[in-house]
């Protein structure tokens, strides 16, 4: 595997690749990553991974100094799992320059995430965008671990024209379905037991639908008193409609259930997608 740092380096050993499949990441690295690889591997012959924690996307009081930074781990898993090139640049190559250039996402950036990290999205459609200029990517490999930002990179792209095709991964879970997460790191043992509590709430909300329950707005409350009764502090937990993300109505078919809340200092996400 070539680690390349400088991106007119990165844009020489890409010029006369073929087709090339990329999945961004910000590192601490785990199962999740490597399956969206794994994908990408089955898309195309040349597999770029980058590895960039994008400042750009924390708000000043989030955890951005302390976001797990593991390159030499990283690597590791990266070349075993058989990428061509990683990409890690500094801030000083991605970010030369103050970026004072912003993308500004559609309105459903606004919601769920975007309300409780404003301006979350921009910053993650920003380096996106920069990150596709810089590998020009046939197509690009992203988690529905992340579900809304999946659904921005696909309005991203078809908003502004990019030739690529963006490709969803399904979540990938411990063995009790905590969803792996480079965050679930900061919990302690105790926290990682409980964590575990957001998935069995919102697969409660699931089986309830498939049941016929219809009653969306006592699902998501019971779910939250669950969760607070057990020390958790809610963000939001929400069924939606899985195209748009707005809430669902009564005779919707493809609904997903989004979950965010905080443990302790950890914020956890996680969805389950459901079909009636
Ligand atoms: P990061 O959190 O490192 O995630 C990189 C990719 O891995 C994302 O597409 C995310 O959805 C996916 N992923 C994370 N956990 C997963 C899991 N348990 N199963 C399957 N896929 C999982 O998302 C970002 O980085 C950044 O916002 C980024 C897009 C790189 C822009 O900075």
């Amino acid at each position: 595997m070539e680690i390349i740092t400088e991106i007119s380096s990165l844009r020489s050993r890409l010029k006369h690749e073929p087709p090339i499949a990329f999945v961004p990441t910000m590192g601490g690295l785990h199962e999740g990553h490597l399956s969206l690889i794994r994908i990408a591997q089955q898309k195309a012959d040349c597999v770029v991974a980058s590895i960039f924690v994008n400042r750009l996307q924390f708000a000043p009081a989030e955890d951005f100094d302390q976001y797990p930074r593991a390159l030499a781990d990283d690597c590791e898993l990266l070349k075993n799992q058989g990428v061509d090139v990683l990409f890690a640049p500094d801030e000083k190559s991605l970010y030369p320059v103050r970026q004072e250039f912003m993308l500004e996402p559609p309105p459903v950036a606004n919601m769920l995430e975007g309300e409780f990290r404003p301006g979350f999205f921009r910053g993650v459609a920003t380096v996106v965008l920069k990150l596709f200029n810089i590998v020009q990517p046939h197509v690009a490999i992203f988690g529905k671990k992340d579900y809304q930002q999946l659904h921005i990179m696909r309005e991203l792209i078809r908003q502004f024209n990019l030739p690529l095709e963006i490709i969803g991964g399904e979540t990938v879970r411990a063995s009790d379905n905590l969803a792996l997460s480079s965050r679930n790191r900061y919990l302690s043992n105790d926290e990682r037991a409980e964590a575990v509590r957001l998935y069995r709430v919102l697969s409660q909300i699931k089986r309830e639908i498939e049941h016929g329950n219809r009653n969306f707005h006592a699902l998501q409350q019971s779910a939250k008193d669950d969760l607070d009764a057990h020390g958790w502090k809610t963000d939001y937990i929400v069924v939606r409609q899985r195209d748009t993300l707005i809430p669902a109505r009564e005779d919707d078919g493809d609904m997903v259930v989004l979950g965010a809340a905080r443990l302790g200092q950890t914020r956890l996400i996680d969805n389950l997608e459901v079909s009636v």
